[in-house]
């Protein structure tokens, strides 16, 4: 019986470099704080890079600094096929959200890479620049701006809390990078394949190896500025105080209400809520405050976020309001061309699987919006993510890794 790629899949390597990669960043808590841009991503791409390198693969990057490792097919010049997610984390994250996709997709290229003649196409192994959107909002700026869905300019004035823009943070990252030749940002792609963790409970409660992602549900993100007045909090009565805190609560609290659904389908979240100048005796003149609102139907996600201005206008009191939205993604559905040819696979290789959605946003909704695009999932502890305690097993790393490596071919051949 012949040899299939996917049983050239080394679990052993691919959990080693888990591990390597989660020392860039490494919290006391077994996390990783790896936020996108910064000081611990600089050295992480470069270990992505030298492991590429060690068998053949060639770096590149773009303006965007989206980081490409190349394994040239035998007919260059065709739109490659790409792998991979991302390596950026949110402040308190998991080793396995984003880097699992990227590391599943070097050991795919690396197994292919020793086959004895190149697939067709080449085969690129990508790591997205800022999927997490944690530092700079919103995320999957590197995959927008690379698909043409947002504009470059647009992005560089965005700022972390700390005034950094990401202008500079690009400066630093690309200027550490500089030996790296430079694509132009955004080529064409003949197809994207992204491996991640569920983030979910469905296959752990299945007990299944894998999933095939039907699609991703529909997100709209906003900041939302609470505009009082500072006063001193010994002089200052509560009839002339305009005080941006108490406003901001009764803000969140009507949009808790408005946002409360029955069936528990909707998933309203504030992240992220900073009270200005945050000193005890000052009442505070500003809070800002992010939103992230997601639903899997388009017209309830299109209802509930175009409430949002009017539901906070209503409820600011003495203070001003103002409500930027900075994303709408609509609900999106993968193409059954791709899921069919992923759960093939998956059949092939004798491993459990289903088709199953993505709550959790991904690179791969950009792509979608280029070329064919699918998602494989493996099953993650309890569902833990966004969490320094993510966890998967060994085994099932290696399982996402074998679906990835076949249907990678498959489509490189193509
Ligand atoms: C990605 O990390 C998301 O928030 O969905
Ligand atoms: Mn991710
Ligand atoms: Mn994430």
């Amino acid at each position: 019986m012949t040899m299939r790629i996917s049983d050239r899949i080394d679990g052993e390597r691919l959990w080693r470099r888990l591990m390597e990669l989660a020392r860039f960043g490494a919290t006391d808590k077994g996390g990783v704080r790896r936020l996108a841009l910064s000081q611990e991503e600089i050295p992480a791409r470069a270990c992505l890079v030298a492991w590429g390198r060690s068998f053949g693969l060639e770096p590149s990057s773009d303006a965007a600094a989206n980081l490409f490792l190349t394994l040239g097919g035998r007919e260059p010049h065709l739109p490659p096929v790409l792998i991979g997610s991302h390596i950026d984390s949110q402040p308190t994250g998991g080793k396995f959200d984003g880097a699992y996709g990227v590391l599943a997709a070097l050991e795919a290229a690396q197994v292919i890479s020793e086959l004895p003649e190149r697939p067709r196409r080449s085969i690129e192994v990508v790591a997205w620049m800022n999927e997490e959107g944690s530092r700079f909002a919103p995320g999957m700026m590197g995959s927008a701006v690379f698909t043409g869905k947002r504009r470059l300019e647009d992005i560089l004035t965005i700022k972390d809390r700390d005034g950094c823009t990401v202008k500079d943070a690009l400066e630093s990252v690309l200027g550490a990078e500089r030996a790296l030749p430079r694509r132009p940002l955004g080529f064409p792609v003949a197809a994207f394949l992204e491996a991640h963790i569920e983030q979910g409970v469905l296959l752990q409660e299945r007990g299944l190896t894998a999933g095939i992602v039907t699609g991703i549900q529909g997100k709209r993100t906003f900041r939302v500025e609470v505009i009082g007045e500072e006063s001193h909090a010994g002089t200052t009565p509560r009839s002339a105080r305009r005080d941006a805190l108490t406003s901001a609560v009764a803000v969140v609290d009507a949009l808790q209400k408005a946002m409360w659904d029955e069936a528990d389908t909707v998933r309203f979240t504030i992240g992220m809520f900073n009270v200005l100048p945050n000193a005890p005796s000052v009442v505070p003149g500003k809070v800002v405050f992010s939103i992230d609102l997601r639903h899997n139907e388009q017209a309830m996600i299109q209802r509930l976020g175009d409430q949002v201005p009017a539901v906070c206008q209503a409820a600011r009191g003495r203070c001003a309001v103002t409500v930027t939205e900075l994303l709408y993604d609509a609900p999106l559905q993968f193409p059954a061309s791709i899921r069919s040819r992923l759960s093939e696979a998956a059949r092939r290789l004798g491993l459990s699987h289903m088709e199953l959605p993505s709550p959790a946003g991904h690179d791969s909704r950009y792509l979608h919006y280029v070329c064919p695009t699918g998602m494989i999932f493996i099953p993650c502890k309890d569902g833990i993510s966004h969490n320094e305690a993510e966890s998967i097993s060994p085994a099932d790393a290696m399982a996402g890794a074998r679906i990835l490596a076949e249907a990678a071919y498959e489509m490189a051949n193509q």
